[in-house]
């Protein structure tokens, strides 16, 4: 018998016409880790939902063959019976139930249809302890942060005896830290269990660091697949893969032009929403100048999302104190619609829950921040409307069937660049982007960041929020340090490097 745990033959899966597998090939061996790379919409997620039973055997062709049995799953509870289990790139756990309830969802420690509670925490206690997770089982969900709930998304995955687990961007939404931590766990249960996975990440450092094969799919065909120790493996042969040319630069350069302060934040203070006594910016005071791209460094939780979003509307907060400056005038922002007016955008580093109308189309999600652009006496115009959203995907190459398609059926990449094209069409002087790059691949990494450039070119200011420091070192003038909801340090990025930056936060708590 093979070696290989899987095999996937010849899988192809079209969408109403659209082509997203085209006979793509992928063998995995049992007890490796194996990743699988590839441009935004190539069809990595795709695979991976035909391997786990999300689309059925029968809509697509081809063959799934597992432990070396031709695999007809209809369901994703046939493919976890036979120990595959898979890990959304949006994860896919209940906020509003306990770590322990979540572990053992769908899988109830029961006898007669009553839940054994008692040997419901006994277990995830010691399952949570496998995995590294240092927390009381009661807590909910949503109380946990994102590099928790990933570890609990292995913790059930464990449960069920998972023999090939699948991970999906597992790192996307995490910190160098945490995302070193859940790498260093994914190869424990490598070893000791001979647990086979597979990881799609666009962390290229990542992959080259954990992987034994890669597999690279374009375009929704499978291009090569490389083996550690016997190909030379090196991040610029997978981009070639992946984007079919030589990317010689990771950041694009720019002619710098920086002008006079455009926009400032004074003794800006924020409560907690859910507990009024608890300040979580604390008065901060900030400026951008026009022309300048000014990056805000910090770990997860340093309140940097919470400062961009009471700055742009309110959108977060409670007892919001502070002034705002806009070329030397001072402003109001009471909510959304004034924040746009006043030429602020906000780019969410949530896009499901707060970038996008998954239900809509690219067209209509574009237009939302200026609909006055393309109204006339409160009535859009449909061709400009059509106009604008094409000019945008092109732009942007937003790999989709057409602007029709509902941006809940895009890749997670494709449907960042949607919210990018959102807030570019409503032509902000002040953009502030939180985790632009999010679940973007490196090519269109590079032309998301000429965007950024050309914006600054024209004399606009931007706001980068990243926790990629290289991200952050790659294309800012200016950074300022945060740590605890306050400003920890600033520099210019010629004094700028991983080391200054992560002294700044350490000297600070
Ligand atoms: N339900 C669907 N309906 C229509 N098209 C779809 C659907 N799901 C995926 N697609 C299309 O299939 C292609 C592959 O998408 P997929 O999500 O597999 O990409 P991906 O490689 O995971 O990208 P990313 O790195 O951005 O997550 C994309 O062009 C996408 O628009
Ligand atoms: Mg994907």
């Amino acid at each position: 018998m093979s070696d290989n745990i899987l095999e996937m033959i010849d899988i192809t899966k079209e969408f109403s016409g659209v082509k997203a597998l085209d006979e793509v090939n992928l063998k995995v061996k049992k007890g490796e880790i194996h990743a699988l790379v590839g441009e935004n919409g190539a069809g990595k997620s795709t695979l991976m939902k035909v391997l786990s039973g999300i689309y059925p055997f029968g809509s697509y062709t081809g063959d799934v063959v597992y432990n070396g049995e031709i695999c007809d799953f209809k369901t994703i509870g046939d493919s976890e019976d036979k120990g595959i289990a898979i890990i959304h790139q949006e994860l896919a756990l209940s906020p509003y139930l306990s770590i322990s309830e979540n572990i053992f969802l769908g899988n109830e420690q029961q006898s007669k249809g009553i839940i054994n509670w008692s040997i419901t925490s006994q277990k995830a206690t010691a399952l949570m302890k496998k995995v590294g997770l240092n927390l009381d089982h009661n807590l909910l969900i949503k109380d946990i942060g994102v590099g928790h709930q990933q570890l609990v998304e292995i913790a059930k995955a464990l449960a069920k005896d998972c023999k090939l687990l699948i991970l999906d961007e597992p790192t996307a939404a995490l910190n160098d830290e945490d995302s070193d931590k859940l790498l260093e766990l994914l190869l424990e249960l490598n070893k000791e269990q001979n647990l086979t996975c597979i990881i799609i990440s666009h962390k290229l450092n990542e992959i080259t660091k954990i992987a034994d094969q890669i597999t690279v799919i374009r375009d929704g065909s499978t291009i090569e697949t490389m083996t550690k120790g016997i190909d030379e493996i090196t991040e610029d042969k997978i981009i070639k893969g992946m984007v079919g040319r030589d990317l010689v630069e990771r950041y694009p350069t720019r002619k710098k032009s920086v002008g006079d302060i455009n926009f400032e934040i004074k003794d800006w203070v924020v409560y907690d929403p859910l507990d009024e006594d608890r300040q979580k910016i604390k008065n901060v005071s900030i400026h951008v100048k026009k022309g300048e791209i000014l990056g805000i460094a910090g770990l997860m939780g340093a309140g940097r999302t919470e400062l961009a979003m009471s700055i742009f509307g309110r959108t977060y907060g409670k007892n919001i104190q502070g002034t705002i400056m806009k070329d030397n005038q001072r402003i109001e922002c009471g909510d959304v619609c004034e924040a746009i007016g006043h030429g602020l955008a906000y780019l969410t580093e949530d896009r499901k829950e707060a970038g996008l109308i998954l239900s809509d189309d690219i067209r209509k999600n574009i237009s939302l921040s200026n609909l006055w652009k393309i109204s006339k006496r409160g009535v859009v115009n449909t061709n400009l409307e059509l106009e604008n959203a094409k000019n945008f995907r092109e732009k942007l190459r937003i790999k989709s069937s057409s602007i029709f398609q509902n941006t809940g059926n895009l890749s997670g990449g494709n449907q960042q660049k949607v919210v990018l094209a959102k807030w570019l069409f409503s032509e902000p002087d002040v953009l502030i982007l939180d985790e632009p790059t999010r679940g973007i691949d490196v090519g269109a990494k590079y032309e998301i960041y000429s965007i950024i450039n050309e914006l600054a070119e024209q004399g606009k200011s931007i706001i980068v929020i990243s926790s990629e420091l290289p991200e952050i070192l790659g294309i800012c003038d200016r950074i300022y340090v945060m740590n605890e909801g306050s400003i920890v340090g600033e520099m210019p990025i010629e004094e700028a490097c991983q080391e200054s930056i992560m002294t700044c936060i350490i000297q600070s708590s």
